[in-house]
Order: C-alpha cells, then structure tokens, then sequence
C-alpha cells in the first residue's frame, strides 16, 4: 500500500511516501528562515509559501522515485492541529490529489503523527504513554493504539518549544531557539544559575511554563553589565559562560518538570512500561538522555524517533495515515481542517477501502 503523506501545519512544507510501513523518499522546503525575521511564524506568509512549495514539491517527489499519482492508494495530510490558513493548503491539495485519482483520504491528527514516527525506525507497541513536546504544543497521552489516544496531561499556557524558544528569545538567540539553547546547555553549569520548577506542587499531570521564562527575564535582568552578552548569539563557539550556565540551568528545569510529570503519570498507570517521547523538544539532546535513564530505572523502555523525524516532516504523517488506513480508516470530502485550540473530532470512518479503480 503506497501512501502520501503531506504536512503544512505550521512553518515546513513536506510530503513523504510510505509503502507498507518504510519510508520510500521525503522533500522538505523550510521557512523558518523567513519567520526567523519576524521573530516568529507569520501565519500570513506562512500559508503562502505553502501554496507556493506544494506543488514542485509533490512533482519533485514522484518524480525522483519514478511514481505516478495513478499508483498512490492513500494520501494522509495534516488536518491539525496548526495554523488554518496553512493546513487548508495541505488539506485542499490532498483532497483534490485524493478524488483525481481514486485514493483514500486520511486526515492525521498531527501530535498523533509525531508519537507514531517512532515506528518508522522500531517496534511501536500498545499501551504506551506518550510525551509530546514541540513548539506549539505539550501533552501526556496514554496510547491503547495507533487511534485510541487518551490526554492525560497538557499545558495550560506555554508549550516546552516555546518556552526555549521565548526565553531563547531574551537570551538573543535567533528563532527557533531550541536547538541552540542545546548546544549552549551541554557547555554550561546547570548550577550556576537557580530556575524554579514550575507547577508540579500539584496533583495534575498538566503543565504550566510560562512562569519558567519570567523568571528567565528576571535573572538577566538582575545581570550586571560586565556579564552580559553581544546579540545576537548564532552559534556555540566562544560563547560566555554565563549564556551557557543560564541555558543549562533553563534547560534543566524545562526537562526536570517534564519528567517529574511523566514519573507521575507512569505512577498512576502501573501498566504503561513504555515511554513514547516524540515532538520537536524531543531532539533535545539532555532531554532523551535523561528520559532513557528515567526509564532504565523504572525498568522499562523509550522509544523516539531519530532527532531528524522530531521535528515536523511528511514522513510521520505518510506513517500515521499509513497506519490508520491499514485498518480500514478513511475520511471522506467534508473532512475539516481544525485549528490550534479547537477539538479534533473523532470522525475517521472505518471500512473497506474507497478506491474504486
Ligand atoms: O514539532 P516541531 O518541529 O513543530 C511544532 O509542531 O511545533 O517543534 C518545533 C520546536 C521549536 O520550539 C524548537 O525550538 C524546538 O522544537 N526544538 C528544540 C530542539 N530542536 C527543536 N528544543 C529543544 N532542543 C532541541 N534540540
Ligand atoms: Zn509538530
């Protein structure tokens, strides 16, 4: 079964193809350089250039693996959660792609797709509890399968990208700032500087770091001038001790909060021994580190995709819509796309396949 898997949620325009479960080929045209100006996504724009890349990117595809559309038997897009204007894009494209040549249509949840990624490269098995950490997003999930998700966790204000990315922002670190605060973490002391951990004095499972960067602007704030730092800050090399002391400490307090969460909820479901950890924040290198050894202790497993497949791309999508159509899902015209903040509905039909030919 050969499935095109297409993402325009946010700020990458990616399709991918998947047959059988291994992934053929992958094209990715980024614009975060561009959001990089504005010092974040202009959905605006956004939207655009992915009008502008899907199609080159599609022929570009399928004609470097010799494929014509006449063979793709599902196309899975991206139906949200994301900015609208530029998951209609991807949405409308396989919607027309889907009816032109008889395909099933199968709508991904996103943050879905991000957990599932992990089985392109090895054995995703059922239950699991999955963390899902990117820029738009944080949430606990436990995962019965591939559709039977259930929250159990998320965040109330920031997500753990944005946190690095805000802060990062501070700092004088270009957009996005993640994987630079990695770099400039592993060359700091998290020691040196005292970040709280924020709202896990509860009983919630829930997160909350928006307190986390005030008091990231609150300790440079405090900095006397002798230990401030030229802006921007675009690479690790020669970078200031007190930068790399402040990243590592930020850094450690974003990954200890996720994971007193995730300790938590592997407590309450005695039964979850493998921990999913997929998402952009996921590529953090002391973040998988320390999960690994979280679940070495516990005795049980972490599974996460490659820090290549973290971030958003088509071949998670392609894999999840794979997945979902394995087992009878499609979705019909009247698919919606759903944007961030709103419910995705549960509304993927299940059946034989839809193509006709
Ligand atoms: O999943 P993703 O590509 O897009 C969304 O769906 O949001 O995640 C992007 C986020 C950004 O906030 C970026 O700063 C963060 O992932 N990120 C990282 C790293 N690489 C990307 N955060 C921490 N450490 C990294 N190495
Ligand atoms: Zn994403």
């Amino acid at each position: 079964m050969l499935c095109l898997g297409i993402e325009s949620s946010c700020d990458e325009t990616a399709l991918a193809l998947v047959e059988d479960g291994r992934l053929l080929d992958a094209v990715l045209a980024s614009q975060v350089d561009m959001h990089a100006l504005f010092g974040g996504v202009v959905p605006e724009l956004a939207s655009r250039e992915h009008y502008r890349y899907m199609g080159p990117l599609y022929d570009a595809l399928m004609s470097r693996n010799a494929r014509t559309a006449s063979e793709l038997d599902v196309v899975a897009v991206s139906r949200g959660p994301g900015l609208l204007g530029s998951l209609l894009v991807g949405v409308a494209f396989a919607k027309g792609l889907a009816l032109g040549v008889g395909a099933r249509l199968v709508g991904v949840n996103h943050l879905h797709a991000h957990l599932l990624a992990a089985g392109l490269e090895q054995e995703l098995s059922f239950p699991a509890l999955g963390l899902l950490v990117s820029g738009g997003h944080t949430h606990l999930y436990r995962m019965d399968g591939p559709d039977a998700f259930v929250t159990l966790g998320r965040t109330l204000d920031d997500a753990a990208g944005e946190a690095f990315d805000k802060a990062g922002k501070l700092m004088g670190l270009a957009y996005p700032a993640g994987k630079l605060m990695d770099e400039l973490a592993s060359r700091g002391d998290a020691e040196a500087v005292s970040f709280p951990r924020p709202y896990v004095h509860n009983d919630t499972l829930d997160f909350s770091f928006s307190g986390l960067k005030t008091a990231a602007a609150a300790f440079l704030d405090s900095l006397p001038e002798e230990r401030r730092w030229p802006r921007p800050v675009r690479s690790a090399e020669g970078a200031p001790r007190t930068l790399c002391d402040c990243c590592a400490a930020y850094t450690q307090a974003v990954v200890d909060t996720l994971l007193i969460k995730t300790g938590r909820a592997l407590d309450r479901h005695p039964d979850l021994k493998t921990l999913v950890l997929a998402g952009g924040v996921a590529a953090n290198s002391h973040l998988r580190r320390q999960a690994e050894a979280l679940m070495r202790r516990r005795g049980g497993r972490l599974v996460t995709p490659s820090p290549k497949l973290c971030t958003d791309n088509a071949a998670m999508v392609a894999y999840a819509g794979w997945r979902l159509a394995a087992t009878g899902g499609h979705h019909d015209l009247s698919l919606e796309a759903v944007p961030r903040g709103r419910p995705l509905p549960d509304d993927l039909r299940h059946g034989p396949a839809c193509r006709t030919a």
